[in-house]
Formats: C-alpha cells, sequence, structure tokens
C-alpha cells in the first residue's frame, strides 16, 4: 500500500506516494527528481544524503519517506537563490573544494546549519561539524578554507 504524503520541500508544497519501506533519499531522487542528494553508503556513515528536516540536519537514507508528513525539508536544491548561488556553493567552486562531487551536496547542507548556528566557526569547529561527512577526493584541507571563505562573506553581507 502506499502513503500518501504532504511535505514542504524546498519551500514548495509538495505531495507524493510512497512505499512503507521507502527512505527520503528514494523519494526525494525517485520520485520527485531531486537528485543533488546523493546515496554514498545507504546506512548513515558518509552523509553525501545529508538534508535539513524542520531545521534539523540528518541523513536523508535514514528516515522514511513516510515520516516527513507535515514537515519542512531543505536539500542542495533549495540554496541557491534562484539563479544566484549561495556563498558556499561559490566559495566551493573558487577553491576547487570538490573532485568528484558526490560528497559536495550533503557537506553544503550541513555546513549551511553549521553557519547559521555559528557564523565565524574555527577551523576545528569546522572540522568537527563536518566528521560526518566523508569525502574520499579532496582531503579536506580544500573544503575547509571554501567553509571559511564563505562564512567570511556572509558575515560581511
Ligand atoms: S547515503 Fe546516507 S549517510 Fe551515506
Ligand atoms: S569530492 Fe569525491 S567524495 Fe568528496
Amino acid at each position: 500500500m502506499k502513503h500518501h504524503i504532504t511535505a514542504t520541500i524546498n519551500g514548495d508544497a509538495c505531495e507524493f506516494l510512497c512505499d512503507t519501506e521507502q527512505t527520503l533519499l528514494d523519494v526525494l531522487r525517485d520520485e520527485l527528481g531531486l537528485t543533488g542528494s546523493k546515496e554514498g553508503c545507504g546506512s548513515g556513515d558518509c552523509g553525501a544524503c545529508s538534508v535539513r528536516l524542520d531545521g534539523r540536519l540528518v541523513c536523508a537514507c535514514l528516515v522514511l519517506g513516510c515520516e516527513v508528513e507535515g514537515c519542512t525539508v531543505e536539500t542542495i536544491e533549495g540554496i541557491a537563490a534562484g539563479r544566484q548561488l549561495h556563498p558556499l556553493q561559490q566559495t566551493f567552486l573558487n577553491e576547487a573544494a570538490l573532485q568528484c562531487g558526490i560528497c559536495t551536496p550533503g557537506i553544503i547542507v550541513a555546513a549551511k546549519a553549521l553557519l547559521e548556528k555559528n557564523p565565524d566557526p574555527s577551523e576545528e569547529e569546522i572540522r568537527f561539524w563536518l566528521a560526518g561527512n566523508l569525502c574520499r577526493c579532496t582531503g579536506y584541507d580544500k573544503i575547509v578554507r571554501a567553509v571559511q571563505q564563505a562564512a567570511a562573506v556572509m558575515r560581511s553581507a
């Protein structure tokens, strides 16, 4: 039996049908065409699927689609303001803070949550916050620099 779910996704009222066992990540990618969130592990270990659920940072692979009834979800697709990139997206480009890009959407979603909570994080705080977001390409230094630069841009805005 399919469940009929209503939620707000990236600011838009949204309805979808999902099976009981379908994860939020499956729903986003397979039912709603929001393929920005990636599946790295499917078990809550890599952070590639990070989204915000009622403001809380979660792994979409660990949430069931039918659990988001009435909730607000923000994915990487909701981060730019129209064609205007979010400062994090721009600084990731400037710093070349990605290679294969599988980890990048989750890291940007997670870093945005950090900067909303702490607009001026230390390097250590950035590394600690992003410890659940694994990247097997970049070595992390460029990612940390991109987050520091975005924080500076956002503080001066
Ligand atoms: S795919 Fe969800 S944490 Fe890895
Ligand atoms: S850029 Fe490839 S996993 Fe991070």
